[in-house]
């Protein structure tokens, strides 16, 4: 008999995130490139980054990954062991094999949970919830791990003013569980769009099956990420607005509904142009962009979980997550949390 989708729903039940302990300052960035904190701040928002150390095991994205899982599975009242699945999405996986999903299920302990990544660059959160939604909704499983986390620093030019302002490392988690299908506090909607044809506006271009890491990729910095930011600044801005509009226009709602909006992090004034451009007062965006800068697919669970354990999400409220990301990637997922 084919699986009776309106029977569930999905909720996100615990949120968890993890930083690297070391912080990049600006001031300290402004003595390896031509810049200074003024520039910064002005131009981003951002004040400084957290930066892995890959060499120590506590801080690869796996290890972060991991915290953040704890800390979720706690909230959530749940156990490793509750676990059907893992989702990680990440566009730095600690290995290309195995996944850093592995990774992480071996670290974490979740032996009946299967596990895999996920790269929709700095969407893949939203990506990961779509996915861990419909296999909960056509009752295959009961519990997922989702989790995104990126390790940007080891993929930045640190001698290119431009981008390597931008970039910080960690991990956001959350635990989605099956609900019944009019449950109040639920996932209610996704909307989840790519154009490949835009890959030219961020990307890296060597260390995958394409191009190997030669001394002379090293040397060019072919191996590390390339932007084109004014490009990538304007489409963010029209996919972030547009997309918002469609996910409450889906369920016959309004802007006005929406008690919070969590964005993709890349730039402050990314998020003022879209609050501008939806009128929606810069106090309902969450933003926390300034003590950890773009940290990818971990910026919208590590701000989410930071306004839940401060009190901010409370129960019944309207949520919007708004993504975009390197491919490029959009997406919304529209929550009552
Ligand atoms: N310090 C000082 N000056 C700088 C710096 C810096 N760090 N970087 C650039 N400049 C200079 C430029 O050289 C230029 O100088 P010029 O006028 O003499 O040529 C001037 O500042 C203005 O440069 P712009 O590129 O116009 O600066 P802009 O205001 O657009 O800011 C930035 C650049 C911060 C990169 C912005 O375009 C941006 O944030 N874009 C979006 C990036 C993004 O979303 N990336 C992530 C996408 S996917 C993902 O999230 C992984």
């Amino acid at each position: 008999m084919a699986p009776n989708l309106t029977q569930y729903a999905s909720r996100i039940t615990g949120t968890g995130s993890a930083f690297p302990p070391h912080r990049l300052t600006n001031e300290e960035l402004s003595q390896r490139v031509e810049t200074s904190n003024a520039w910064i701040i002005e131009r981003t928002g951002i004040q400084e980054r957290r930066i892995a150390n890959p060499s120590l095991i506590q801080e690869r994205n796996s290890s972060l990954g991991l915290m953040a899982a704890q800390r979720a599975l706690e909230m959530a009242g749940k156990t490793a062991q509750d676990l059907d699945q893992i989702l990680y999405a990440t566009c730095t996986p600690d290995t290309l094999i195995p996944s850093t999903a592995c990774w992480l299920q071996q670290k974490l302990g979740a032996n009946k949970a299967w596990a895999m990544d996920l790269n929709a660059a700095c969407s893949g959160f939203v990506f990961a919830l779509a996915t861990a939604d419909q296999f909960i909704r056509s009752g295959n499983i009961k519990t997922s791990l989702i989790i995104g986390g990126d390790i940007l620093s080891a993929f930045t030019n640190w001698s290119d003013r431009s981008s390597c302002i931008l970039f910080g490392d960690g991990a956001g988690a959350a635990i989605v569980e099956q609900v019944p299908a009019h449950s109040d506090r639920r996932v209610l909607s996704f909307q989840l769009h790519s154009d490949g044809n835009l890959w030219e506006l961020f990307h890296i271009p060597a260390g995958g099956s394409n191009q190997e890491v030669t001394p002379e990729v090293f040397n060019s910095k072919q191996n590390k990420m390339q932007m084109k930011g004014k490009e990538m600044f304007k489409v963010a801005v029209r996919t972030l607005s547009d997309y918002a509009v469609f996910a409450l226009e889906s369920q016959g709602l309004t802007l006005k509904d929406l008690d919070w909006v969590i964005p993709h992090q890349a730039n402050l004034r990314i998020i003022e142009a879209v609050a501008k451009r939806l009128n929606i007062p810069m106090s309902k965006f969450i933003v926390n962009i300034e003590s950890f800068g773009n940290t990818s697919s971990a910026t919208v669970p590590t701000a989410m979980d930071l306004s839940v354990r401060e009190g901010k999400l409370q129960p019944g409220q309207l949520v919007l997550l708004d993504v975009f990301g390197a491919g490029l990637t959009y997406g919304t997922a529209l929550i009552r949390w």
